[in-house]
């Protein structure tokens, strides 16, 4: 089928994106599901801070590629052998989508799983499938979904089904934002009722781990940022404290309202200088979380003795490390019963022709969550 899609032909141009353009809209050729493939009818798209960062080539792709890793639709057609999906179902569309099989799988972190992650660095489906083109030439699959485009093949373990009555806008940043955010205070830090935490960056990701460290309980829940347009969404959230991590005496603040620092803190920003704080107003003893990425390369110092002595701890978080099919409908449940009320995220719709100006909103810190409505409507 031919289908109108976002194309990114290059990584690093500059911003302003307005002017520099990284996506073109184009009509592509998308071959139909082959067995074990889904046809989705993608009918919004969040537009997350990854996104910025293939476009700013901080990680490199496959090109061309077609934009997009967070989505929701509806299910047209499944290929041969697909018999937990039939044309018609809701679907959220998401990253993380084990093989079942492997050891990382068995031990329920498909998050990690290497025969899935390969192919998608390499632009492909888990199956090792490209089944977008352009004029005969193939286009990437960007993270096995490639949202940005009217209809997307994907793997059945990329999609988790969802009741009707979600609207799709909202359901859409349950493929990303929401398992991330969400994903690292529940499953990754387990954060215990009582505690205090930090969460630097009260973006898209941010605010899910906001809203989900206050269903766990966290008596105090610090927002830090450096724009501070976006404290007053924080504290309706449920943010205690909300501190500019320019101020000077920021860390000082904080460590004192803590009573030494806090239990945890989640670096949601993908900002070294945040890591540098995180782990300053963290206490003895204490996590850091860190959730956001930068460049592949990237190097992070941090004191060694400290680490040491302090008995602090660095994880990594990826897509909190979710189960899909057993988070989503959880996540979806506490979203449903006003607990995590992410319908709060979404800052506007999108067309395709506002993609690249989205682009610069999301990269000056303008707004939250924008979701693409690939058909104009949801
Ligand atoms: N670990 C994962 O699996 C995963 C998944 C998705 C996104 N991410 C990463 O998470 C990060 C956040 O993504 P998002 O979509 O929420 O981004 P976003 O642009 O919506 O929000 C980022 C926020 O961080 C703030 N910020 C920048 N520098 C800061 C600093 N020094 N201290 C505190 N706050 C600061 C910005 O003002 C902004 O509000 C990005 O790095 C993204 O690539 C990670
Ligand atoms: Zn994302
Ligand atoms: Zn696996």
């Amino acid at each position: 089928m031919r289908m109108k899609a976002a194309v990114m032909y290059e990584q690093g141009l500059p911003a302003p994106y307005a002017d520099s353009h990284p996506f073109h809209i184009e009509e592509v050729d998308l071959e139909g599901p082959g067995p074990g493939e889904v046809l989705v009818e993608v009918r919004a798209a969040g537009l997350c801070h990854s996104d910025l960062s293939q476009v700013a080539g901080l990680r490199k792709r496959k090109l061309p590629v077609v934009g997009g890793h967070e989505g929701a639709g509806i299910v047209r057609e499944v290929g041969a052998g697909v018999t937990d999906l039939k044309p018609g179902d809701h679907v959220v569309m998401t990253v993380v989508s084990g093989c079942g099989h492997c050891r990382t799988c068995f031990t329920l972190r498909p998050a990690l799983c290497q025969s899935v992650t390969l192919p998608r660095t390499q632009g492909l489906l888990a199956n090792g499938a490209c089944k977008l083109s352009l004029r005969g030439e193939p286009i990437y699959h960007y993270s096995g979904i490639s949202a940005f485009a009217q209809y997307a093949i994907t793997s059945p373990k990329s999609l988790v089904r969802i009741p009707d009555d979600v609207p799709l806008d909202v359901a859409a940043m349950f493929g990303c934002a929401v398992v991330t955010g969400a994903g690292s205070v529940f499953n990754t830090a387990k954060v215990a009722p009582g505690s205090s935490v930090a969460i630097f960056g009260l973006g898209g990701i941010g605010l899910n781990g906001l809203m989900a460290a206050k269903v766990a309980g966290a008596s105090q829940i610090i927002g830090v940022d450096i724009n501070e347009g976006k404290f007053a969404l924080a504290r309706e959230l449920g943010a205690t404290d909300v501190v500019n991590a320019r101020d000077p005496k920021a860390v000082e603040h904080v460590r004192s309202i803590t009573n030494g620092g806090v239990d945890i803190a989640f670096e949601m920003s993908g900002s070294f200088p945040a890591m540098t704080m995180a782990n300053a107003i963290t206490r003895r003893g204490g996590e850091i979380i860190c959730v956001g990425l930068g460049a592949t390369d990237a190097q992070f110092q941090y004191a060694h003795a400290g680490l040491v002595t302090e008995e602090k701890s660095f994880r990594g978080s990826f897509m909190g490390s979710c189960v899909p099919e057993r988070d989503i409908p959880s996540y979806i449940e506490m979203y449903r019963q006003g607990r995590l009320p992410v319908d709060r995220l979404k800052s506007e719709s999108i067309d395709f022709d506002r993609l690249n100006v989205s682009l610069d909103l999301l990269d000056r810190g303008e707004v939250v969550r924008q979701i693409l409505l690939p058909h104009g409507s949801v």
